[in-house]
């Protein structure tokens, strides 16, 4: 998500760390800030906004100091202020630090350490980690910082200075990256290579769970308690490539960061067998009868799903429309209408204007949007935020995964709310999301048989994706995905339909692409299958991989791991992107800025 860089050396801190922090700029921020020890003091600057507000505040100040540590910020508790900007503080000033990812435990820490008089400058969940320093900072700076490791829960990148201890820096990593840069009597500590880069290629990434006490000239790592060594490696990287983690394109890193998004939406708000979503009213979720969901492009493939999770689970109508059409359109809302719009930016200006349009009139509205303090996030009753991290492949690809996790989790929610949902069906759904991350990752860990399908079928001028019920907003949303990146033609349908059109584009050219995992609808998904088999057309099919039957029919085959078939969507995402992906490259199209494509639209 955001940036870290940490300077410990013989170098005028402020100038490598705002450097670094340059260099992490592609990754988008809304803030950004810098500490340094200079005499055993620590000095702290930050600004809304963009780098050039901060190194605007430090042009009149000579800033000696050769520690340091330096943030972008992109929000995720609490909005884009000054007051939220990393570093944060402990009471005394003395402790500060600097954090990626979500402390999931934050509020009951926050609470007990309010107990204790500790005064809190920031919504953030991050400033609470400093206060828990505070706490045991009598023992040294590296015991009070392993004795707060153990009170969080979540993921983190953190590094953390102390101006009583000056000659070292202390980093932990769980679940967001974090690299040591090591040089010649100077270290630096990043989120990312590309922000040392230019004074050292040799770096050591850390693992989960290790906690790293850097000087200038040594690095110790910690794990479980005992000491372990990571080896340096030379990064052959450009600086380019640096920056998309040596990916080739930002879609594919994106892609491949599915899982780590997937989990960090998640994240904190399941609790036991029950949903918990921050910022909801739950007596206005009870008394509501029917839902309007709201979005465009992708996040509207996102919240077609929706529609059948939120009739499946909570009983209740759902409809969802384009903004551009509701926009214009006289729908019938009242009081009982839920009103959802779901979007990445929150700055689409059809969904914006949409919902300006009906919101007197419904009872209750949630935004779901993934970047803090956007114009949707404020305008509606409540908000929760899909925690992707900022998306720059202009294709949405983790941004829709993480909108998924939300509205999975909103649905089942709506249904222990309205009592359809028995607590046996809830722990289950409940254990099937927690499988998520984990199935993505194996998803993710070999991507050479889309690559080969890709590649066969690159030539290709037409596509056709199917799906039935809840797997039909999925065909939608791969055959956008394929006309985006590829420009080829493709459109997406419920494979019922396939008898009334589509059926007369069979040939043996345009492939056929089905969402047929085992389900109630399986043998539905079959008959169709064969009936294009029976006019020579070709079929790719995403299936499980307990599937005996699919090689009877299809010519090629993308299996998914077994899980609950409510559940099929969230993994067939990771085929259909990379399907898309792998023909674009193969065209040599800029997969990342396909041409007339904007990431954010905001103007009709
Ligand atoms: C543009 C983007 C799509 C996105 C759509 C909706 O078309 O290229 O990736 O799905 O806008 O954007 P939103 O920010 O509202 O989700």
């Amino acid at each position: 998500m955001c940036g870290i860089i940490g300077y410990i050396g013989e170098e005028n801190a402020s100038e490598r760390i705002i450097y670094g922090l340059s260099r992490l700029e592609y990754r988008g921020y809304d803030s950004a800030g810098i500490a340094i020890i200079d005499n055993c003091k620590l000095i702290r600057f930050r600004s809304k906004g963009r780098l050039e507000n901060l190194k605007k505040k430090l042009e009149h100040e000579s800033l000696k100091g050769t520690i340091g540590i330096g943030h972008t910020r992109w929000a995720t508790h609490g909005k884009p202020s000054e007051e939220n900007a990393h570093p944060h503080m402990d009471c005394t000033g003395k402790i500060t630090i600097i954090h990626n990812g979500i402390i999931e435990n934050y509020f009951e820490l926050k609470e007990e350490l309010k107990k204790h008089h500790h005064k809190f400058a920031s919504e953030t969940d991050t400033e609470i980690f400093a206060h828990l320093i505070e706490e045991n900072i009598g023992k040294g700076f590296e015991k009070a910082v392993f004795s707060a490791l153990k009170q969080i829960r979540g993921t983190y990148g953190m590094v953390i200075l102390y101006s009583g201890e000056p000659d070292k820096i202390i980093a932990a990593r769980q679940g967001s990256p974090l690299v040591i840069g090591v040089g010649k009597g100077e270290n630096y500590i990043a989120s990312d290579v590309p922000s040392f880069l230019k004074y050292t290629r040799k770096a050591m990434f850390l693992e989960d769970g290790d906690a790293a006490v850097i000087t200038k000239t040594d690095v110790q790592i910690y794990n479980g308690g005992k000491k372990v060594t990571r080896q340096a490696r030379d990064i052959k990287w450009t600086s380019e490539q640096a920056e998309k983690s040596g990916f080739p394109h930002f879609m594919i890193k994106e892609i491949s960061e599915e899982a780590q998004a997937f989990e960090d939406t998640i994240i904190g708000r399941i609790e036991g067998s029950s949903v918990k979503l921050e910022n909801v009213d739950d007596k206005k979720l009870k008394k509501i009868k029917n839902i309007r969901i709201i979005a465009c492009g992708t996040s509207y493939h996102a919240a077609y799903t929706a529609k059948y999770l939120m009739e499946k689970y909570a009983g209740i109508n759902t409809s969802v429309d384009v903004a551009s059409e509701i926009r214009y359109g006289d729908p019938v809302i009242d009081k009982s209408t839920l009103l959802i719009t779901v979007s990445q930016s929150g700055e689409t200006i059809d969904t914006i204007e949409a919902f300006k349009n009906i919101q007197k009139r419904a009872g209750y509205s949630i935004a779901i949007v993934n970047v803090v303090g956007s114009t949707l996030s404020r305008m509606l009753d409540s908000v929760i935020y899909t925690h992707a991290g900022p998306e720059i492949g202009v294709a949405a690809t983790k941004t829709f995964i993480s909108q998924l996790a939300v509205l999975y989790l909103l649905s089942l929610h709506l249904g222990s709310i309205h009592g359809k949902i028995n607590d046996k069906k809830m722990k289950s759904s409940l254990s099937s999301l927690r499988k998520i991350p984990g199935l993505l990752k194996i998803m993710l860990k070999d991507k050479s048989k889309v690559k080969k399908i890709a590649e066969k079928y690159s030539k290709q001028r037409d596509f056709l994706y199917y799906g039935r019920n809840i797997n039909f907003p999925m065909a939608l949303e791969g055959a956008l995905k394929l006309k985006e990146i590829s420009y080829i033609h493709a459109e997406g349908y419920a494979a019922g339909e396939m008898k009334h059109g589509p059926i007369a584009l069979v040939d043996d050219k345009t492939p056929n692409v089905f969402l047929a995992p085992e389900n109630a609808l399986y043998e539905k998904i079959i008959s169709n299958i064969q009936e294009i088999k029976a006019r020579s057309g070709t079929i790719i099919a995403i299936t499980n991989r307990s599937n005996k039957t699919m090689k009877r029919f299809a010519d090629d085959i993308i299996y998914m791991p077994d899980i609950d078939e409510d559940f099929y969507p969230l993994l067939a995402a990771i085929p259909l992107q990379l399907l898309a992906y792998y023909i674009g490259v193969k065209k040599g199209i800029d997969v990342d800025k396909p041409r007339n494509l904007a990431k954010s639209v905001t103007v009709e």
